[in-house]
């Protein structure tokens, strides 16, 4: 899959806009506060409903204006339908190894009160997660770089948004959860408990997070075992790396089997829950554990290891998207190549030759340069394309 084009109306500091963009690399260069990032954005929010920056849709919106839209053009390349090989099998002019193109259009809007409507090839959607197995995304910004020693939370987003985008499904069970673990909590923190109402939330937070659980546990078992291979090829076979699942509800058996466990968990902290009025058990409280040679990056590993170990995750994500859809994601690289050594640089880089990559960066170095081959450049400056230039 690959973005084609783009038009934007009214988004960050862009008033119009419309670019049709390289199939492969693109790079966005300029000055810094020019809206490099600001594209990137665009791009990110029409794969996932919503930006990676803000929780605040109306943010985007270019100050002054009533509402922003996004107009994004996909393309998918198919190759020839089966029935149609069968029909043509002795028709010596028919070319069985032929590639299609198929488009899709998204379109996304939000205005001052809020609202946002997105449509897709026209037609109205009203859930977000119909969205998500149309563009694949991954981005890749320095904030990811921190991954592996920032706080847990950070984990289970990266897991979360990964599941979002392979299962449409699990974003509506996550959202069920912690909007049962909301008003469990807000529950706990009232008056006059009734335990009886207690065990109805516990039912419901675990049928839930039971799911959930088996969903990333599953999910983290492929992680580990795509990203053990890509550090050994980044390390050169010196390091390896482990992903493992630390879930503080007991992992084994079926998503019912989950189920009965976190329910049981439940029950047994309930005491400890209604003395802190909250609920101290759960796939809320989940980590991932990161280890090379049975050692806990996290702990223990060098900046340079755990700089290492977030782009081993991030090829992943990528290959784990094409293992699961089909289909490659577009990779949004956001100010990281500079961040990044030499080897690293070219690694990543080298590595993603059928990805359609977009790079940020005030300066390109001459060896990325070299190893990109084909780029499309666009110069951006105050929130406008002010020249594209093609390399080859
Ligand atoms: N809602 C908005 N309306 C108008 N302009 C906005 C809005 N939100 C952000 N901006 C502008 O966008 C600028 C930031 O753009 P962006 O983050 O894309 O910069 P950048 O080119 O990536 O810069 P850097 O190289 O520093 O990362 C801000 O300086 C701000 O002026
Ligand atoms: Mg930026």
């Amino acid at each position: 899959m690959y973005v084609k084009k783009i038009e934007l109306q009214n988004f960050r500091n862009y008033e119009a806009l419309e670019v049709i963009f390289d199939p492969r690399v693109n790079v966005f260069y300029g000055e810094n506060a020019q809206g490099k990032t600001n594209l990137l954005e665009s791009i990110y929010i029409t794969s996932m409903g919503k930006s990676f920056r803000t929780n605040k849709d109306r943010d985007m919106i270019r100050f002054g204006s009533d509402f922003f839209r996004i107009k994004i053009t996909t393309a998918v390349e198919r190759g020839v339908h089966m029935l149609d090989r069968l029909i043509n099998a002795s028709n010596p002019d028919f070319d069985k190894d032929k590639k299609e193109e198929s488009e899709n259009i998204v379109e996304l809007a939000v205005n001052q009160m809020g609202k946002k409507g997105i449509k897709i090839n026209g037609l109205k959607i009203d859930k977000l997660a119909d969205l998500f197995n149309l563009i694949y995304i991954v981005i890749f910004s320095p904030e990811d770089l921190k991954i592996v020693k920032d706080e847990p939370e950070k984990r289970r987003k990266f897991v979360d948004r990964e599941l979002c985008q392979i299962k449409p499904l699990y974003l509506s069970i996550l959202d069920n959860y912690k909007r049962t673990l909301m008003q469990r909590n807000m529950y706990l923190k009232g008056q006059n408990i009734n335990e009886a109402v207690l065990d109805v939330w516990d039912r419901k937070l675990s049928e839930y997070g039971g799911k959930i659980i088996s969903y990333r546990n599953t999910f983290v078992k492929k992680l580990d075992l795509i990203s053990n291979s890509i550090h050994s090829e980044i390390t050169a076979g010196k390091e390896n790396l482990r992903v493992f699942y630390e879930s503080n509800i007991p992992v084994s058996g079926s998503s019912e089997d989950i189920e009965m466990d976190f329910y049981q968990e439940l029950k047994s902290s309930r005491q400890r829950d209604l003395k802190n009025r909250t609920t101290s058990r759960g796939p809320h409280k989940d980590d991932l554990r990161l280890q090379s040679g049975g050692m806990d990056i996290r702990k223990f590993g060098s900046q340079g290891q755990q700089r290492t170990a977030a782009l081993s995750l991030k090829l992943s994500e990528i290959k784990l998207i094409k293992e699961e859809t089909g289909e490659y994601p577009a990779l949004l690289l956001d100010d990281v190549l500079s961040e990044l050594d030499k080897s690293r640089q070219q690694y990543l880089i080298e590595s993603l030759e059928h990805v359609q990559i977009f790079i940020t960066t005030t300066e390109l170095s001459k060896d990325v340069e070299q190893a990109l081959k084909h780029i499309k450049y666009f110069h951006i400056k105050n929130g406008a394309v002010d020249g594209i230039v093609d390399t080859i």
